[in-house]
């Protein structure tokens, strides 16, 4: 049903195109047939879980101040959406700015949290619309009594200069655990000494919010440490929670269908940024709250490149086309790549550098199991490769696997166990014949071995032949 869904869309789409005779009614009508909405999911974590995963980073760090900032948004007109921290949205739920979490950590508990948030402001709503505020329904969406959340004092204030409030909390908690202070995004600081025309040696040019928060207390105790909270929060966020895998599972399937449209569409002559646009498309009928990461739409000699993403080039008869893209739903990643004919059939090399791929990514999926690290993963794959005749150090020249999450590339270890979601994507890459190959799908480590959250995108040579030459 899924499949003759996406088929007749992937016609339809085509039509926009001009490819094909069906006209806009079709498309339009071929859209009403999907279900809508197509799943309801709750985007937002629920308070208790928000509230869990704030206790975890407290017994996880042990002692400090935590403190998380949402960047800037732009005053002005800007051509992307706001995209929060994915800690600061991990931690609070909060997707605007400002927002500010202070936690006070002692013997890896909780000894207080506050969650600093913006007034109403009428001029913000004129431009903008709703941003989320303090108060009871602040409090209860994030798991936060009512008397956590604090109303912040000058709403586009930087910390250390209008942010009274928050460096309050902050003095405060410095004061009962002695520091560290643990922060995000620390860039380099830029110290300029007393014979560059300052007072201070210690004075820095900040570039983040956290640098002038670290900048603002160091001055005020030149002792206190100074730490990233990245691994502490990178280790938590590394394992998912049934609502967590749903959104990454259903962008893995917004991305599979977006797999389906273009290679039922695909042929030469075609534009690697038409490819694009009906992946986009795709996404965005389905609610996506946006791409991953810049689509990889790669034909010919660009399927050579890893992170190819410029999308101009018209496909020839003969080429081989590798598309690597991911829906993003509900802040979370998603991340596929399948490589296909042009012309709708593989030929005899293509299709023996194909084959060898796949057995390389089964081979690393079977060894994925609690306790296997990415080296193993990595080994599997190396070792079909290298029996099927090729030099695994001159044709794959990157790692088969990272975690994924809110982030594309999310923070983990290489040790790998359950509830933690990766990506396997080994690749043949033979530049002399314009081969480039790569298989990516998500998987899910469970208790036992592991689950493909990425199954709704075709994978085998007939699977995809057969799509890919069904409009011809
Ligand atoms: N799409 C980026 C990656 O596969 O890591
Ligand atoms: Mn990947
Ligand atoms: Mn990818």
């Amino acid at each position: 049903m899924l499949l003759l869904r996406s088929i007749l869309l992937g016609v339809a789409l085509s039509s926009v195109l001009g490819a094909q005779a069906a006209s806009a009614t079709t498309r339009a009508t071929r859209l009403l047939e999907r279900p809508f909405p197509a799943k309801t999911l709750t985007l937002a974590a629920a308070g208790n879980e928000l509230a869990s995963r704030r206790e975890a980073l407290a017994s996880r760090i042990v002692r400090g101040v935590v403190v998380l900032l949402s960047h800037e948004k732009p005053a002005d007109v800007s051509l992307m959406r706001y995209r929060p921290d994915s800690n600061v949205h991990y931690f609070t739920g909060v997707d605007s700015d400002p927002v500010a979490l202070v936690l006070t950590v002692a013997d890896g508990q909780l000894k207080s949290q506050r969650l600093f948030l913006p007034p109403e402001s009428a001029s913000y709503a004129l431009w903008n619309g709703k941003r989320v505020v303090a108060g009871a329904e602040a409090a209860a969406a994030g798991g936060f009594k009512p008397e956590e959340v604090i109303t912040l004092a000058a709403p586009r204030g930087r910390p250390g200069t209008g942010w009274g409030v928050l460096e309050a909390a902050v003095s405060e908690g410095l004061k009962l655990t002695d520091g560290p202070l643990f922060l995000d995004n620390l860039g380099p600081l830029t110290q300029r000494t007393a014979t560059e025309g300052t007072k201070a040696a210690l004075e820095v040019r900040a570039s983040t919010r956290e640098d002038s928060l670290r900048a603002h207390f160091r001055m005020l105790r030149p002792e206190l440490k100074v730490q990233s909270v990245g691994s502490a929060a990178g280790g938590l966020r590394a394992i998912k929670s049934a609502h967590e895998i749903a959104l990454i599972e259903e962008a893995a399937d917004i991305s599979g269908e977006a797999m389906r449209v273009m290679l039922a569409n695909v042929r030469p002559g075609l534009y690697e940024f038409e490819l694009m646009g009906m992946c986009l498309g795709v996404y965005f009928e389905r609610g996506a709250s946006g791409t991953a990461y810049a689509p990889i739409c790669a034909s010919g000699p660009n399927a050579c490149v890893l992170h190819y993403d410029e999308n101009r080039r018209q496909l020839e008869a003969g080429d081989l086309v590798l598309c690597d893209v991911g829906a993003e739903y509900g802040r979370y990643a998603s991340d596929v790549t399948r490589s296909f004919p042009a012309s709708g059939r593989f030929t005899a090399e293509q299709k023996h550098v194909y084959e060898t791929v796949l057995a390389a990514q089964a081979a690393s999926a079977a060894a994925l199991k609690p306790g296997a690290s990415f080296n193993e993963l990595n080994n599997a794959a190396m070792k079909v490769i290298k029996d099927a005749g090729f030099n695994p150090s001159r044709v794959l020249p990157h790692g088969v696997s990272h975690h994924l999450g809110l982030d594309v590339h999310d923070p983990g270890s290489q040790k790998l166990v359950p509830g933690m979601v990766i990506t396997i994507e080994p690749g043949i890459y033979i530049r002399e014949s314009n081969i480039g190959v790569r298989i990516e799908d998500i998987y899910l480590v469970t208790e036992t071995g592991s689950r493909c959250l990425s199954g709704n995108a075709p994978k085998t040579v007939d699977e995809i032949e057969a799509l890919c030459t069904m409009a011809r």
